[in-house]
């Protein structure tokens, strides 16, 4: 297998092993490339287990490095036949990327970014953060023995989220502004000399390692589904999960590629805005707003590849309403028993708005990636209208409450 760097804007080659995040003769982000895709041996996957490293051929990651692993992937897929007939729909699957180690998709790119880190040699890293990026880093540098900075936006971020960072002996740097600002100050600090790496998914490595959930899908279905349907922030994820099924099928394992849904939350969605107006640029979103706190982000930096991976998959890009986001939250997790963050329950609520205006046929199979964990953003749920039920604490008194319910 052949690995290259290139710039997604202009194709020069970069060194990989050299700390690039841009392109230094136009700026453009960097992807890695493989080539002699069809030379590859596969026939060991079956008999590894679940998980990224499973699809070790197709990480650009030498042999014999030393692996930075907390056990990332082999998160389960869930088919929701309940909620799937709630929604009109004929088969419906959760993958449910809130199992990874620390509670979100964020920890495929991280085993690849910072066992990358170490073979550069670098001795800390950093990222800007809404939250998931900011716990798996810090979980996985402390993992490698490297230091680590996060930058959050000053009280935007879930409580759960920062007890991780925390807990993992990060160094959160807290700014008072949104993740917009975080990012372009990370960014242009990783321009400097001596700074630490920068694991945000400009890094193509973090891309690299997210990619493995669609290989995952396919091995767990035997097959890809007719459409997927992801969150989208800063646009990293579903730029990864095009780039999987394009190697897929450069690989020969599907023919046909499922249509990728794209769901922003409406006070924060300018790649939706694009591309409803079929625009090739966005509008950045001045003061993004919403109860997701992970997909807060007003200009997100892989714009083009989301645009891109929508259209060239016959997908789109939709948003949703906080409401609707805390609606589908509950449904999931009261139907189906799956506790995810608002974030992820975006996808559900957008299943739901596409299959109301036909834009997604009840016989298309269906996953949705629900990104983080439930427990992690427990502010949330306290919007919930339902309430718990006081009793004192006697027999009577717990009788009438269950024969109040239960008719006993
Ligand atoms: N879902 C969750 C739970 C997230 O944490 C994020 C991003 C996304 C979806 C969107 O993914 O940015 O690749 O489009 N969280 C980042 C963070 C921004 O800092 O944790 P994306």
């Amino acid at each position: 297998m052949r690995y290259t760097l290139e710039c997604i804007e202009c194709g020069t080659c970069h060194n990989l092993g050299e700390r690039a995040y841009v392109c230094e003769k136009c700026g453009g982000l960097l992807e890695i490339k493989l080539s002699d895709m069809v030379d590859l041996d596969i026939s060991d996957w079956s008999a590894r287990p679940l998980g990224v490293w499973r699809y070790r051929e197709l990480l650009p990651i030498e042999a014999g490095a030393n692996i930075i692993s907390l056990g990332e992937g082999g998160t389960g897929l869930h088919e929701c036949r309940r909620l799937a007939s709630v929604l009109g729909l004929k088969r419906l699957h959760v993958k449910n990327e809130g199992e990874n180690p620390t509670g979100s998709f964020k920890d495929r790119g991280m085993t690849v970014g910072v066992t990358k880190a170490l073979r550069l040699g670098a001795g800390s890293v950093m990222c800007a953060s809404t939250g998931n990026t900011s716990a798996s880093l810090a979980a996985y540098s402390a993992r490698a023995g490297l230091r680590c900075f996060v930058m959050i936006p000053a009280g935007k971020i879930a409580a759960g989220k920062l007890a991780q960072a925390v807990v993992y002996g990060a160094q959160i740097i807290e700014i008072d502004g949104n993740f917009d600002d975080a990012m372009r100050l990370v960014v242009d600090a990783a321009r400097r000399d001596g700074s630490p790496y920068l694991l945000n998914s400009v890094n193509p490595f973090r891309i690299e390692g997210q990619k493995t959930v669609t290989f995952e899908i396919n091995d767990q279905l035997r097959r890809l589904p007719r459409v997927i349907v992801l969150p989208v922030g800063n646009a990293g994820n579903i730029t990864a999960v095009w780039k999987g099924l394009l190697e897929l099928r450069a690989l020969g394992l599907a023919n046909e590629l499922p249509r990728l849904i794209g769901i922003q939350a409406e006070i924060a969605s300018p790649i939706a805005n694009a591309f409803k107006q079929g625009l090739d640029h966005i509008e950045p979103a001045a003061k993004p707003e919403t109860i997701a706190t992970a997909i807060r982000i007003g200009s997100p930096v892989n714009w083009k590849r989301a645009l891109a991976a929508a259209r060239d998959s016959g997908g789109l890009i939709e948003t949703v309403a906080d409401t609707e986001i805390l609606q589908a939250q509950k449904m999931l997790a009261s139907q189906e028993g799956i506790f995810v963050e608002p974030a992820s329950a975006s996808t559900i609520a957008g299943v739901r708005k596409l299959v109301d205006e036909d834009l997604i046929d009840p016989d298309e199979e269906t996953v949705c990636i629900t990104t983080g964990n439930g427990l992690k953003d427990q502010e949330a749920v306290a919007f919930s209208t339902e309430r718990t039920t006081k009793a004192k604490p006697t027999r009577e008194s717990v009788m009438a409450v269950l024969a109040q319910s239960c008719s006993i």
